[in-house]
């Protein structure tokens, strides 16, 4: 199999690396890919949403991946259907259960499938109203896709009506900020749980753990993601079986009950509230930094399973876990997730222990040097027979790796 995997992250050095294990694959090729993925993969110069010159590239391809929800959500599948080119990823339709939060909770409502309290609007004026008639904290959310910034927790009923402002009149999030949800803040520990599914089968994934604010203890501002960990201790097999009886499986039932049919990778944002787990949010796609620390994990073939995703066989397919911990430490350049300068040498890549990964986001080599060429730089993930040993080995080996100005946080996976 010739597989091409779309994006330029550590999540797409990751499937690119499992990938690569498959003795299905012969080739992997990443557009545009970075500086780890040149090490086990050919790079295409194609950004992700020149979805014709994708197309053109792939007509050798027997498989295509899709990494990040942009090309998701302006129907790179629906083009690659058309065109008769293998893609495994949702519809247009079918990812905006991410692509569009107002419609991802009227499905929830409609199925109900367990959600946070709140309602959508496309009038400024009646969320104010609305707003100003609520208990705090309140969370707002605009509709669209807008980087992971998209969410605000307000503390107050002023900071509730300053994130409405920003979004709906400001349109600081542009067409994303046509609607918004505001809903009730929730309380409790937040999970994410991925399943592949063909649209029929749902395989839940391991679930994971991810940290978003830069400084430890959940301190500063949200990046894209300093680390994750998996599989969490908190979450009971009990619950794990709820979800996907709850939350995946309804969800896929649902989106087909629409006409929109799901076939990828579907990602539950899960709060597990004292009254029982509630969503988040939906995504259409490998969580990012989730995926590199969940996919060592899998013993199943991966080119396997994405296949079976695409040909609407995965009932027939065994996905397998190991029982082994995994996490993932991100180095970031200094400033991130503000402006930061790159072109600063790194060391130490070369001394890693055996086993342990460097899923490349921000690198690239200049004369045989490894370079940083972005805010988050790389994501260090190493697994153990515990959480402890693996945490232990993935800071050793973290410790190992220097560039100028790097930071990281050290608290990932401590209160596992
Ligand atoms: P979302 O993109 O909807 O997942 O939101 C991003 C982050 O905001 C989530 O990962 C949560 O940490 C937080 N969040 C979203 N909705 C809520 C909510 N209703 N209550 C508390 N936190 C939330
Ligand atoms: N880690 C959250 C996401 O991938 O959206």
């Amino acid at each position: 199999m010739r597989v091409l995997v779309i994006g330029s992250g550590a999540r797409e050095h990751a499937i690119a690396w499992k990938l690569k294990q498959s003795p299905r694959v012969t080739e992997v090729s990443v557009a545009p890919g970075n500086g780890g993925t040149a090490q086990i993969a050919e790079n295409l110069d194609i950004k992700p949403m020149d979805f014709e010159a994708l197309a053109v590239a792939s007509h050798h391809m027997d498989l295509v991946v899709v990494g990040p929800e942009e090309p998701l959500a302006k129907g790179i599948v629906d083009y690659f259907d058309q065109q008769r080119i293998p893609i495994v990823g949702p519809s247009r339709a079918a990812a905006e259960i991410e692509s569009s939060k107002v419609f991802s909770k009227a499905l929830m409502e409609k199925y109900g499938i367990p959600n946070a309290l709140g309602c959508s609007f496309s009038s400024y004026d009646q969320a104010r109203a609305y707003i100003e008639g609520q208990d705090t904290p309140l969370v707002v959310k605009a509709d669209g896709l807008a980087a992971g910034k998209g969410v605000i927790v307000a503390q107050s009923t002023k900071e509730a009506l300053g994130a409405l402002y920003r979004i709906m009149v400001e349109r600081a999030f542009g067409p994303a900020g046509e609607r918004v949800i505001v809903e009730e803040c929730l309380e409790g520990q937040e999970v994410s749980l991925m399943a592949f599914t063909d649209g029929i089968t749902v395989a839940p994934m391991l679930p994971v753990c991810d940290y978003k604010r830069v400084h430890d203890y959940d301190q500063g501002p949200n990046t894209g993601g300093m680390g994750s960990y998996c599989p969490p201790s908190f979450l009971t097999a009990e619950t794990i079986e709820e979800a996907q009886k709850r939350v995946l499986e309804p969800a896929v039932e649902a989106l087909a009950a629409e006409g929109r049919p799901y076939q990828g990778v579907l990602y539950a944002g899960l709060m597990i509230t004292p009254k029982g787990l509630k969503v988040l949010e939906f995504n259409a796609r490998f969580g990012d930094p989730e995926t590199q620390a969940v996919l060592p994990l899998l013993e199943t073939d991966l080119a396997q399973i994405l296949w079976a995703i695409y040909s609407q066989t995965l009932a027939q397919v065994k996905v397998r876990w190991s029982n082994d911990s995994s996490v993932g430490v991100v180095l970031a350049s200094q400033g991130y997730p503000g402006p930061y300068a790159t072109g600063f040498p790194i060391s130490g890549l070369g001394t890693l222990d055996e086993g342990v990964q460097a899923f490349h986001a921000g690198t690239g080599q200049a004369s045989g040097i490894w370079l940083t060429s972005g805010g988050r730089v790389l994501t260090v993930v190493a697994q153990g027979d515990t959480m402890a040993e693996a945490r232990e080995k993935a800071y050793r080996n973290v410790d190992r790796v220097h560039f100028q100005g790097a930071h990281y946080r050290k608290d990932i996976a401590a209160l596992s």
